[in-house]
This record gives C-alpha cells, sequence and structure tokens, in this order.
C-alpha cells in the first residue's frame, strides 16, 4: 500500500488543554484486561498521566495509517481498515483525518504503542473511544471537536442537554463503519432509544407518531447537538414544530380555541398515548380538566331529540375543535 500520510503534520491541541483543564477524572475500573496474569494493566488515572505525556512529546509515525495498519488489519480483531469505508476515510479530502494526521488525527500520536512492551508490563495505550476506555466524555469529545467545532449544526452542542449529561460524540455516532447507524432512517429511533426508555414505551402505545415504522425518525423534530429551544427541538416552539407537519391547524382562525394556539401539547402526547389521536386523557375528561362541569357538560348530554350523546362526547357537537372559519362557529360545531 502506498503511504498515506500527508506532509502537514498538524497536533492535536485541543485534546491536550482539554485534558490539563480537566480535574475530576474517573478512577473507577482497574485491571479490566485480566486475560493475561502477568501483565500489570494501568488504572484509569495511570492511562491519561501517561497520554497527557505522550500528547506533549506528540511523537507521531512517520508513515501514517500504514504503520498502524502492520497490525490493525482486517485479521486483526482490532481492525482499524473499516475507517477507510466511512467519511473518514476519503483520502483527498484535506480537512479530513486522512489529510491530516490520519488515524493519530483521532487515537493521537504513537508514541512507544508501536513498540513491543516491556515484559508483564502494558502496551503504551492508544486513546480509545470505546466502553472501556479511560477517557470521560469531555476528552473524547475534544478530539472530534477539532475538525467539528466550526461546523453550524454544532454550534449549540457546548451547553446542549446531551453535552452537560456528560453524553459523547462516540455515544451516538460510530465512524469505523460505512454508514453510521444514527445517520439512518432505519436504526436512528434504536439508538436513541437504547437510552430514551421512556419513548421507546411511548411509541408503542395506541396511537403513537409514525416512529415505529420508520416512517419518522427523532430528528425530524429534534436536533441531538442543540438545546437553543425547549425539548432540543428543531422549531423555536412546540406549536411550531407540529405545524410544520400539520399546517391545517394553522392560525388565525375565526374562532380560536385558546389551548390549541397555546400549546397542542395541552392536549397531545407527542410521541404516544393510550388514547386515541395522541391525546393525553380521553374526551370527556380531557375537556372537562378546564370546562367546568356545572351544565350540560357535566353528564351525557341529551339533545332537542331526547338522544343521549355517546362515543365521541363532546366532540359529537364541537367538532371543530382546533378552531373554525365558520361564521357561527363560536361553540367549534361548525
Ligand atoms: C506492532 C503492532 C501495533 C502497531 C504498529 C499499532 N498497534 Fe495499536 N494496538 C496493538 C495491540 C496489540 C493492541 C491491543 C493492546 C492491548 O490489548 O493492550 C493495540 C491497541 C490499539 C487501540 C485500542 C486502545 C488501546 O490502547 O488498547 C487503538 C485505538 C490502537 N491500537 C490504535 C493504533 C494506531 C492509531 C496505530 C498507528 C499509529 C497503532 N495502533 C499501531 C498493536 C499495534
Ligand atoms: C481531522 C478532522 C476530523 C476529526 C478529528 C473528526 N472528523 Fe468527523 N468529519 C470530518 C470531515 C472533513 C467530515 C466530512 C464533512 C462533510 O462531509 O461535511 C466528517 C464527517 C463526520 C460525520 C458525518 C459522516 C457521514 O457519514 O456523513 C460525522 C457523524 C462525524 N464526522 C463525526 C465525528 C466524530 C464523532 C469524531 C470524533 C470521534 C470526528 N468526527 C472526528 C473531519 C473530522
Ligand atoms: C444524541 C446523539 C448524538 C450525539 C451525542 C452527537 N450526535 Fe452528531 N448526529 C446525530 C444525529 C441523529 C445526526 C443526524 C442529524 C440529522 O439527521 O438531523 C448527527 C449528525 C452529525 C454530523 C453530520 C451531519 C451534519 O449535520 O453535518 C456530524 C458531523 C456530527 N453529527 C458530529 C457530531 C459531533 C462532533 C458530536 C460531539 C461533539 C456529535 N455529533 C454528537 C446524533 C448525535
Ligand atoms: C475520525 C476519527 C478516527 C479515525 C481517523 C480513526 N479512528 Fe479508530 N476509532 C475511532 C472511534 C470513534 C472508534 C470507536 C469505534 C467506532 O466508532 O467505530 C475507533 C475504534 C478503533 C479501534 C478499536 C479499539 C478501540 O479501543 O476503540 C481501533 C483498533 C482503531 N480505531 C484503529 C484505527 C486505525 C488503525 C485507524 C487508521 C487506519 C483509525 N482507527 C482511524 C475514531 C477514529
Ligand atoms: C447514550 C445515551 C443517549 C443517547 C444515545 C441519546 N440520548 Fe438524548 N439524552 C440523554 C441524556 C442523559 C439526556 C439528559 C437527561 C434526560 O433528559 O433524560 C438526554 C436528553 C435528551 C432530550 C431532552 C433535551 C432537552 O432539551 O430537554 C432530547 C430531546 C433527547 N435527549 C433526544 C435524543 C435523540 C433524538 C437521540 C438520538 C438521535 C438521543 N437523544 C440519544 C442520553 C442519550
Ligand atoms: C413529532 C415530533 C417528535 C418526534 C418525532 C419525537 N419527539 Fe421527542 N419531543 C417532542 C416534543 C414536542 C417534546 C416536548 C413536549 C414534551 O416533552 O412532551 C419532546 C420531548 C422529548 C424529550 C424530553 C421529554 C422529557 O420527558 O424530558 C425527549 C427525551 C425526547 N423528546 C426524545 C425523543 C426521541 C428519543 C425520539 C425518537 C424516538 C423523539 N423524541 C421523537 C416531539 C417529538
Ligand atoms: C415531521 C412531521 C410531523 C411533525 C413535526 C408532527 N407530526 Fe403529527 N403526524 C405526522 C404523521 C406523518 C402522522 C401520521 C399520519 C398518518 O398516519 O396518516 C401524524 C399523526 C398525528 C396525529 C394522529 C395520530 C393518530 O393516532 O392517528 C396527531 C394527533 C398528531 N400527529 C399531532 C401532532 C402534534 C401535537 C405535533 C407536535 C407535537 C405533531 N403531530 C408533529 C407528522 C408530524
Ligand atoms: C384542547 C385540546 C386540543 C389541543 C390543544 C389540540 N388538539 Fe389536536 N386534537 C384534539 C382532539 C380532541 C382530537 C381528536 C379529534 C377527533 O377525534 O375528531 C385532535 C386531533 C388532532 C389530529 C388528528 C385528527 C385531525 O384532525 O387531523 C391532529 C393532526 C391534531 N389534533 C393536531 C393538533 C395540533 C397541530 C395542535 C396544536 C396546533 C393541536 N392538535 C392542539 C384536541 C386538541
Ligand atoms: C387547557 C384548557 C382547555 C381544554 C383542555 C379545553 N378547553 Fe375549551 N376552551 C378553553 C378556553 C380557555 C376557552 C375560551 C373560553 C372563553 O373565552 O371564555 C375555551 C373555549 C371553548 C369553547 C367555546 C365556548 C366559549 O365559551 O368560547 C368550546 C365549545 C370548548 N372550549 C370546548 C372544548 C372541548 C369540547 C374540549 C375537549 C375536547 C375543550 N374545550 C378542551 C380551554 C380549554
Ligand atoms: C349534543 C351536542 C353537545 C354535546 C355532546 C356537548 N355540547 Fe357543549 N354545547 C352545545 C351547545 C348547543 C352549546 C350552546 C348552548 C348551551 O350552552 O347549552 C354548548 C356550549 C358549550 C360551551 C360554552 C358554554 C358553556 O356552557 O360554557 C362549552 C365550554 C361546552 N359546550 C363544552 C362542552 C364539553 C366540554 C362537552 C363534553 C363534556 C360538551 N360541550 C358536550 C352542544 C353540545
Amino acid at each position: 500500500m502506498n503511504h498515506l500520510i500527508s506532509s502537514n503534520q498538524k497536533t492535536v491541541g485541543l485534546w491536550a488543554v482539554a485534558l490539563l483543564m480537566t480535574t475530576a477524572f474517573s478512577f473507577s475500573t482497574v485491571a479490566k484486561d485480566a486475560k493475561t496474569t502477568v501483565v500489570k494493566t494501568l488504572s484509569n488515572a495511570q492511562q491519561i498521566e501517561l497520554l497527557t505525556k505522550k500528547f506533549k512529546k506528540g511523537k507521531y509515525s512517520k508513515k501514517g495509517a500504514d504503520s498502524c495498519l502492520k497490525c490493525h488489519d482486517g485479521e486483526s480483531d482490532r481492525d482499524g481498515t473499516q475507517i477507510f469505508v466511512g467519511r473518514h476515510g476519503a483520502l483527498a479530502d484535506a480537512s479530513g483525518p486522512m489529510g491530516q494526521l490520519q488515524c493519530e488525527s483521532c487515537h493521537g500520536p504513537v508514541g512507544k504503542h508501536d513498540k513491543r512492551p516491556r515484559k508483564g508490563k502494558q502496551r503504551e495505550p492508544m486513546l480509545s473511544f470505546d466502553k472501556n476506555s479511560a477517557l470521560n466524555a469531555e476528552q473524547k469529545n475534544s478530539v472530534c471537536l477539532t475538525c467539528h467545532d466550526n461546523d453550524h449544526t454544532r454550534m449549540g452542542w457546548l451547553g446542549s442537554e446531551h453535552e452537560s449529561n456528560d453524553i459523547a460524540c462516540v455515544d451516538c455516532h460510530i465512524l469505523h463503519v460505512e454508514k453510521d447507524p444514527i445517520l439512518s432512517k432505519v436504526q436512528q429511533n434504536d439508538v436513541c432509544t437504547s437510552c430514551h426508555t421512556k419513548q421507546k414505551i411511548e411509541l408503542h402505545k395506541r396511537s403513537s407518531h409514525p416512529l415505529k415504522f420508520d416512517r419518522q425518525v427523532c430528528t425530524d423534530c429534534h436536533n441531538p447537538h442543540d438545546s437553543t429551544n425547549d425539548a432540543s427541538l428543531k422549531a423555536d416552539s412546540i406549536n411550531e414544530n407540529c405545524l410544520s407537519c400539520h399546517s391545517e391547524k394553522q392560525g388565525p382562525k375565526l374562532w380560536e380555541h385558546e389551548p390549541v394556539i397555546e400549546d397542542c401539547s395541552i392536549c397531545h402526547a407527542p410521541h404516544g398515548a393510550n388514547n386515541a389521536m395522541l391525546l393525553k386523557k380521553r374526551v370527556p375528561q380531557l375537556c372537562q380538566e378546564c370546562h367546568s362541569s356545572v351544565g350540560h357538560s357535566s353528564a351525557a348530554y341529551v339533545n332537542a331529540n331526547g338522544n343521549k350523546v355517546q362515543g365521541k362526547s363532546c366532540l359529537n357537537c364541537h367538532s371543530k375543535i382546533h378552531g373554525s372559519n365558520s361564521p357561527d362557529g363560536n361553540l367549534f360545531q361548525h
């Protein structure tokens, strides 16, 4: 294989900065790789110390990816080659890793990692993004943000709900694949609901948005990188979100129903509900939250013909519940 490395070797500066600024590391795990009894594995804290030193020294490999692939080839159980089928493997892209430090743009300088470890010692670690990694979310993210900071879609990342809750980019994204599952319409909902179990339950309720059939994805409504709007919605408000698809409910109408203008989610659950039409409560209870049960609305209404109203209850008569444009629609009957 040809040498992939470019002459222009930049250092991954942000990592080191974030590392020095972060005071609290998690010291939780000890020897996690205890397969071989002779090898003493480093604690997370020791690994971080070592990685920090490595970054200061900044010893990058001369042959870039080629030197890594000697060991991390398709035969290895730690295969590195799959990066080349994904977006980050594009060789011609100067702004991508392959136009820069290649594998080491993300995994840090090789240092002594490619040297055989001394007897009884662990191989010098690289930055790892997997579950057993010694790095916390902020440290992992600092690597990605060296390139993805100026991207307009990530402007809101810092301070976002996910960032504030120590979620890492790589908790959602996988890079050594051709197609990152979270970027796929068919798989995204599964990735999101692996953490958001409440929403997972909701979208299997009696009525729901068509999320479970993959006709809709979470990011039709949400921006996972940004929490500028309530509930990290893409739209400025809940109503703008709903109306972006249900434009027929858009006002102004001659006769408006106040709660409809205020907030669709007063009556509707966005992900799913045990009642039809995503309603949070059944009619008439839903209506009676606000409308006094004194007078005709308290019990089954008997109309002029003496017929009791059943089934759709209040909606039998007040069917234009989202407002009416009819001149005599003030009671939402027409
Ligand atoms: C001489 C063989 C060899 C070379 C060259 C090599 N590695 Fe490794 N690498 C290994 C072995 C073996 C492991 C597993 C270490 C362990 O289990 O403790 C490993 C583990 C890793 C890991 C997992 C995290 C860790 O520290 O355990 C990453 C990431 C990694 N290597 C990246 C790279 C990159 C990037 C390069 C090129 C700059 C590279 N490696 C070069 C042998 C090598
Ligand atoms: C050396 C720079 C660099 C680093 C480091 C980097 N990326 Fe990227 N990334 C890019 C470039 C360039 C693209 C292509 C951008 C485009 O198409 O607009 C990209 C694209 C992506 C995409 C879109 C992929 C697709 O298939 O469309 C995702 C997701 C992504 N990066 C996540 C990450 C994550 C997570 C990390 C950290 C583990 C990371 N990146 C680290 C440069 C980088
Ligand atoms: C909660 C899950 C989640 C987290 C955490 C996350 N992303 Fe994403 N990311 C997504 C989803 C979903 C998309 C697809 C966006 C869409 O369809 O609107 C995406 C898209 C992207 C894209 C490519 C498409 C674009 O909009 O340009 C890049 C690049 C990216 N993310 C980088 C990052 C980086 C860097 C981080 C960490 C700082 C990060 N992401 C954290 C879920 C996440
Ligand atoms: C854009 C950043 C990026 C680049 C470039 C990159 N990797 Fe990775 N690597 C990751 C992330 C993130 C993971 C976690 C698994 C995943 O996302 O697929 C990973 C996982 C790995 C692993 C599995 C072990 C572990 O601890 O995570 C190895 C080994 C590895 N990469 C080696 C390489 C090699 C070799 C190259 C160059 C040929 C390379 N990587 C290029 C980001 C990158
Ligand atoms: C690794 C776990 C994890 C994954 C994967 C994940 N989230 Fe989250 N998400 C969280 C945590 C933790 C919070 C903050 C606490 C909470 O609200 O549950 C959160 C919060 C949110 C919020 C509330 C934001 C706010 O401003 O109130 C939304 C919306 C959200 N996530 C959507 C998504 C979407 C969409 C995806 C998939 C693209 C996703 N999440 C993937 C863990 C995750
Ligand atoms: C049709 C639009 C829409 C879709 C699709 C959607 N959401 Fe939401 N989501 C909302 C609205 C509106 C809110 C705010 C109102 C509320 O909390 O009831 C919200 C709130 C949330 C919250 C915060 C609620 C809380 O209890 O703190 C999370 C987390 C969330 N959504 C996750 C998801 C996930 C995960 C998916 C995909 C499985 C998803 N959403 C799909 C519209 C949507
Ligand atoms: C991204 C587009 C989109 C957004 C945003 C959206 N919806 Fe929907 N909504 C749909 C689709 C698609 C259906 C299913 C229609 C079908 O099956 O024919 C639907 C169905 C519904 C239904 C009927 C459910 C049933 O059981 O038949 C209600 C009620 C509803 N949406 C309310 C809302 C509310 C309230 C909001 C805002 C929180 C909202 N929608 C946001 C696309 C959207
Ligand atoms: C006061 C309670 C209430 C509010 C607020 C409300 N709705 Fe509804 N909505 C209902 C009821 C009740 C139904 C069921 C109507 C039926 O069964 O005939 C319904 C049905 C729907 C339906 C599916 C049937 C249809 O008419 O298309 C959609 C879509 C919908 N609402 C969207 C919205 C949107 C968008 C908003 C906010 C702009 C909103 N709703 C606000 C009570 C409400
Ligand atoms: C969150 C509170 C709320 C809910 C829930 C609600 N409404 Fe209303 N409704 C109002 C308010 C406020 C008005 C305006 C009252 C006024 O102007 O005196 C109104 C007006 C009305 C009117 C017009 C009568 C008038 O005095 O203007 C009718 C009819 C009505 N609602 C029926 C219903 C029905 C049927 C339901 C259930 C599907 C329902 N409402 C649910 C708050 C609510
Ligand atoms: C059989 C038709 C019918 C049914 C069913 C019905 N209404 Fe009415 N509603 C009317 C008519 C006609 C008026 C105007 C005359 C009146 O005040 O009785 C009215 C007036 C109202 C008003 C405005 C005046 C007032 O009484 O405050 C509200 C609010 C209202 N209805 C809510 C409800 C609710 C809530 C339900 C269900 C529990 C309901 N209605 C069921 C026909 C009906």
